[in-house]
């Protein structure tokens, strides 16, 4: 039985290395390229150009940040914690207000923010971002969404202390990743810029917001094919997560797993109601540093959590879509699934995730699904359709494995190297990589034998992984 496997295994390897391509065996695949895909003929505008001279040496690192003293030497808690995303949000402004409102002057590398290699296959040349969800108008039964499905695209930054851990990892050349130095330092702070293509005229909430012209490749083939048409689309959330170990500490647990993520993760969401600027505009949906284990939202549903915080005064478009027993995530980020199955019933609507469940399954390789679903993926082989997706039943053991704290160097599964809660590392860089770097069979095919064989394919056919873990079709 397992040779068989394994043998099956060397064949898919093999064919998703001859997908990616005579390139990689003339060697001329570069990891650092900007984009695969020229800019459409007769655009003379800004480019994307990947930012990735990582510092070497370890950059200064703030001992007490304006995002500390936001908390007032108090422990975060609901209390202080929204105080703490608006000092990260003024400490980002001026660089993302250029970065989103005046692109002819962003300079990334000169301002210091950093991207991922390997990712030029699904970048759109003109902003780098990339094909990250697409969502049904059911998504947000309350606020009229107009359009029947959206599609959502992102833009991820690192600054130059997080820079400085991707520089470990990945080396000069991105061949040979070391798994060793995966672990951000405090102070690291990443960025993601989500855009949807619902434009003000689709979905009024969006009213004034800042549109971007997108050129994306087309994600429907076995390999991406070059861009058709430029895409309109709005800035309508950024999510920012910063590393902080000082305000999130690891905690020793008799008996038991240590917990405490050394992170607070936090989103800012884009209403149209607030005087000022688009940035003035970017108000916070909220903050999570935990993913509250203790507290079991389907037996107690009502109890106040600890570990996460919503703005009350948040936009209701970005509310419709919070995760499971209200823990935070944002409109772009998948946290409640539509037609499912779950316990062999039909529910219409579930809240499955959360930012730091999903991110959670950070490991390499990957032996879970990013959302609790059954068999291993949101699909289900025997629904070839992928009519519904197949869940856990809420507030289960099995469940809540999606709902602890861990710190970033504990994986969810055993044998795996946690990736310190780096998605884009997991589901897009690190399979990319595994896809267009070439040779080393033998290393990859060990490494995909751990795999479970229905994540195989979201490890294989990178392109086409969307960020809930199903694959576009
Ligand atoms: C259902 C899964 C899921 C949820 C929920 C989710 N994310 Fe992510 N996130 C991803 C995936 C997958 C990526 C990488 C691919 C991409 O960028 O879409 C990612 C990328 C990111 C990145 C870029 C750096 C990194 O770690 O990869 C940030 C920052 C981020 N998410 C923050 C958040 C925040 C904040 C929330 C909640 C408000 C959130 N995410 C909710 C899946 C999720």
């Amino acid at each position: 039985m397992r040779t068989l496997g394994r043998r099956r295994a060397v064949r898919t390897v093999a064919a998703a290395i001859l997908a990616g391509t005579v390139l990689a065996q003339t060697g001329a695949v570069d990891p650092w390229a900007n984009s695969e895909w020229s800019p459409p003929p007769g655009y003379h505008g800004p480019v994307f150009k990947l930012s990735h001279d990582y510092p070497t040496q370890m950059p200064a690192i703030p001992t007490n940040p304006p995002w500390i003293r936001a908390l007032g030497g108090k422990p975060i808690s609901a209390d202080n914690a929204l105080a703490y995303v608006e000092a990260v949000k003024n400490y980002i402004g001026a660089d993302m207000r250029t970065l989103i409102t005046d692109y002819d002057h962003w300079n990334a590398a000169q301002r210091k923010w950093y991207n991922l290699p390997w990712m030029f296959s699904i970048r759109d040349p003109i902003r780098g971002t990339y094909h990250a969800l697409p969502q049904d108008a059911s998504s947000f039964p309350l606020s009229n969404l107009k359009k029947k499905v959206i599609n959502d695209y992102v833009l991820v930054y690192y600054n130059d202390v997080a820079a400085y851990t991707l520089g470990q990892f990945w080396g000069k050349t991105a061949q040979e990743p070391n798994f060793k130095q995966t672990q951000f330092l405090d102070g690291s702070i990443i960025i993601k810029v989500a855009l949807t293509d619902a434009l003000a005229s689709d979905w009024s909430p969006l009213e004034g917001a800042v549109v971007w012209d997108l050129y994306p490749p087309v994600l429907s083939g076995e390999n991406p094919s070059a861009p058709t048409k430029i895409v309109k689309a709005t800035v309508f959330q950024l999510d920012i997560i910063v590393k902080d170990t000082k305000t999130v500490p690891r905690v020793k647990n008799p008996g038991a797993p240590d917990s405490g993520t050394g992170w607070v993760f936090s989103t800012l969401v884009y209403d149209k109601n607030i005087a000022g600027d688009f940035w003035a505009r970017m108000v916070p949906l909220g903050a999570m540093w935990g993913n509250d284990p203790d507290i079991n939202s389907v037996i107690t549903p009502n109890a106040t959590l600890q570990q996460n915080v919503v703005n009350p005064m948040a936009p209701l478009y970005a509310v419709e879509t919070l995760g499971y027993g209200g823990r935070l995530s944002g409109p772009n980020d998948g946290a409640v699934s539509e037609n499912n199955i779950i316990d062999g019933q039909p529910v219409p609507r579930a809240r499955i995730s959360s930012c730091m469940s999903c991110h959670g399954v950070a490991e390499w390789p990957l032996k879970s699904s990013l959302v609790p679903s059954v068999n291993g993926s949101a699909d289900n082989p025997s629904d070839p359709n992928n009519s519904f997706s197949y869940f856990l039943k809420p507030g289960t053991v099995e469940f809540n494995q999606w709902f602890q704290s861990r710190p970033g160097d504990v994986p969810q599964d055993d044998g795996a190297v946690a990736l310190d809660y780096d998605m884009n590392m997991t589901i897009k860089a690190l399979p990319l990589w595994l896809k267009y770097s070439g040779g080393k069979t033998a290393v990859r095919t060990e490494m995909l034998s751990q795999v479970p064989k229905r994540l195989q394919r979201l490890l294989l056919e990178p392109e086409k992984v969307t960020k809930t873990g199903r694959l576009i079709h």
